[in-house]
């Protein structure tokens, strides 16, 4: 049996599409058995439809309260039997209490080198823009696991991607997407999802 893996975005949902592709070569040991974003109107959820992957959105603000959003999710992912949880540029932070219950199943790919540009405040764009502004020669993208401190879960994997002259925050922010994240992230899903199978 493969590992139920659900799929937390908020946007884009390129993560999401690598991790489709991937699935039936580099990811064997998963499957994504579902897609949930927290925001209506995320790409992400029309590529999950076109993969033939249930979906679900979860708004915050519908649920009144971060305990509340995080309940809600906890429910979802119950009944559709997750094992494995990815966070694909979900963009929102998780407490203790949610990811405390998936101990080393919560995956996030955050698009630098942990532990530069990393934390609170650090996502998307911003984290391109930071390390344009600081002057690093070599950036990358962590896959790493997620608990209750904002990218301090311990690192699974990295991958350097170097910085050009005239780079902007947005070719930055594709050519980690193309040399790092995408590779990377399938790569480690399966990783982690063989494990839980041994
Ligand atoms: C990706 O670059 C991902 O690493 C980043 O947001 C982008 C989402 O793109 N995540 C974070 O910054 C999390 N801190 P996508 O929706 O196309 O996958």
């Amino acid at each position: 049996m493969k590992t139920k893996i659900a799929v937390l975005v908020s946007g884009g949902g390129t993560n999401l599409q690598a991790l489709i592709d991937a699935q039936g070569s580099v990811l064997t040991s998963g499957e994504i058995a579902l897609v949930v974003a927290n925001n209506a109107n995320a790409y992400a959820l029309e590529r999950a439809k076109k993969a033939n992957i249930p979906t679900a959105v979860v708004l915050k603000k519908q649920c009144g309260s971060q305990e509340a959003f995080e309940e809600k999710l906890k429910e979802i992912l119950t009944q559709y039997g997750i094992e494995v949880i990815i966070l694909a540029g979900f963009m929102t932070i998780l407490t203790e209490k949610f990811t405390s219950c998936y101990p080393r199943r919560i995956l996030n790919v955050h698009p630098s080198l942990i532990p530069s540009f990393c934390g609170e405040g650090f996502y998307g764009l911003r984290v391109h823009e930071e390390a344009l502004k600081y002057g690093v020669k070599v950036t990358g993208a962590t896959v790493h696991f997620v608990n209750e401190i904002p990218d301090g879960g311990e690192i699974i994997a990295q991958k350097a991607v170097y910085i050009e002259p005239g780079d902007t925050p947005e070719i930055l922010q594709r050519r980690v997407m193309e040399q790092a994240e995408w590779i990377l992230l399938p790569q480690a899903a399966e990783m982690v999802c063989a494990g839980l199978q041994e």
